[in-house]
């Protein structure tokens, strides 16, 4: 494909301090292979769940990735200057606040604003040059740094690679009484050259009510056009989808949710099947579920362990047959604090396990199960890689988990299986247990 040359911009930002980006070297662990709904032969993973600051990550993806992933779609901090927490509890009074249980999410608090553009402007570089020659990135952002991140992106990209500013409106109660309401977000689209890929028919709309009630009673009403009302139109760019709310079924607890229905629009008219789709911001990990659920590769990034642990929990919830791994960095390190307490039971080749307990540094928590998120055993640990072969995940609103699972081997021997728990702060913990399987 000939790659187009970029315009130049005729604006250039300028922050206090601002220094052209440069990367160290870096590389990634494997920890986890998952086989959901306990696929036990399947390598072809559709997913990489990465924990670590996406700088560090993203040079890692480098070696392999460069040029390589065709939609990034990310939504880092805005600027807001607020600490956003996460809610843990369920059927809590959405009205209460107070109430609420909850654990610390994740930071949005900036010494200033030539500090959030330190941050920014590296990580957009680099996802530049992650994109493939027709890939296309989706800035999601607002009010706060969606005009400096515009300058920027048209520096970065080049300002004739704007394809869209997209404008996402929503409503919900807010506190302003002096100004208009700020209900929408803006999500900036640049491709990488000219020749990108765009679905236009993947994402048509119906035409508005009134618009086909106009053009089905006169078919010379309008300018000269005539829409096709059955094939729908390709939508306008701004976008209205209600924010994820307490009632929803996709709801996770973690702050600042994208609403899967926005996400879904953009994998779909930015992506084909097979593709890959990369969020180097992932939060409760919305892009990964909906990239895997449409049958697109992807990769999900997030430097909070609570993040992933969510993202993890709802990709296994998911219960795709899409097997997937999880890695980390080298400074992207598991919070630790819970030991699962079992019995083992074998009859024959048949062995299962009972989760009995867990052992948790939460001082507070609920009681066992409730305060479970995720068990799961790998069969044939081997002391390094956890391969997640099958699995028990608590749902977003119910207090009930899975406390047993089973396996049949099929060749007599000694087996070393790792059991491992997250409780529902994220903390996790594994244990191992040796078994013998008489011939
Ligand atoms: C606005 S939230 C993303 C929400 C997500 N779109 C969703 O639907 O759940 C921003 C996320 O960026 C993460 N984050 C902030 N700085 C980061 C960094 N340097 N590297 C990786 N993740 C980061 C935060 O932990 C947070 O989860």
């Amino acid at each position: 494909m000939k790659r187009s040359r970029r315009s130049k911009p005729f604006a250039r930002l300028e922050w206090h301090g601002r220094r052209e980006p440069a990367y160290r070297p870096a590389s990634l662990q494997l920890d986890t292979e998952a086989y959901p709904k306990g696929a036990l032969t399947s390598s072809d993973f559709s997913g990489q769940l990465i924990l670590g600051d996406n700088l560090t990550v993203m040079t890692a993806l480098l070696t392999e990735w460069e040029g390589q992933i065709d939609l990034i779609y990310v939504d880092p901090p805005f600027l807001t200057g607020k600490a956003y927490s996460t809610r843990i509890g369920r059927g809590e009074d959405s009205r209460r606040p107070s109430e609420w249980q909850t654990v610390s999410g994740y930071q949005d608090t900036w010494r200033d604003g030539a500090e959030y553009l330190d941050m920014l402007y590296p990580r957009l570089d680099i996802m530049r040059r992650l994109l493939s020659p027709s890939g296309t990135i989706y800035l999601h952002l607002d009010w706060h740094a969606s005009a400096y991140a515009r300058v920027l992106m048209d520096e970065i990209f080049g300002p004739n690679r704007l394809l869209n500013e997209i404008v996402w409106i929503y409503h919900g109660p807010s506190p302003i009484r002096r100004a208009f309401k700020r209900k929408h977000d803006t999500i900036l689209v640049y491709t990488k050259s000219k020749d990108y890929n765009f679905n236009a028919d993947a994402v048509r709309v119906a035409y508005d009510p009134s618009t086909v009630k106009t053009f089905s009673s006169s078919p010379k009403a309008g300018f000269g056009k005539v829409p096709d009302l059955e094939r729908g139109k390709v939508p306008e760019d701004w976008w209205y989808f209600p924010v994820v709310a307490r009632l929803h079924k996709e709801r996770t607890g973690y702050p600042t949710q994208k609403p899967e229905a926005l996400i879904e629009r953009i994998i779909l008219a930015s992506s084909n099947p097979g593709d890959i789709v990369a969020d180097f911001f992932c939060g409760s990990g919305t892009t990964a579920v909906v990239a895997s659920r449409l049958g697109r590769q992807w990769i999900a990034c997030d430097s909070s362990p609570l993040a992933i642990h969510t993202t993890y929990r709802r990709l296994l919830l998911e219960n795709l047959d899409h097997p997937f791994t999880s890695w980390r960095s080298e400074e992207g390190t598991r919070s630790q604090g819970v030991k699962p307490l079992v019995t083992v039971s074998q009859s024959g080749s048949l062995v299962q396990v009972a989760l009995e307990d867990i052992q948790s540094e939460n001082p507070e928590g609920e009681p066992f199960p409730a305060n479970i998120n995720i068990w799961e055993v790998d069969w044939e640990f081997d002391g390094d890689i956890f391969r997640s072969r099958s699995q028990a995940v608590r749902s977003w609103r119910e207090d009930e988990i899975g406390t047993h699972l089973k396996h049949t081997y099929q060749q007599p021997g000694d087996y070393t299986l790792g059991v491992r728990a997250f409780d529902n702060q994220g903390l996790v913990g594994l244990i191992t247990h040796q078994i013998t399987l008489p011939t």
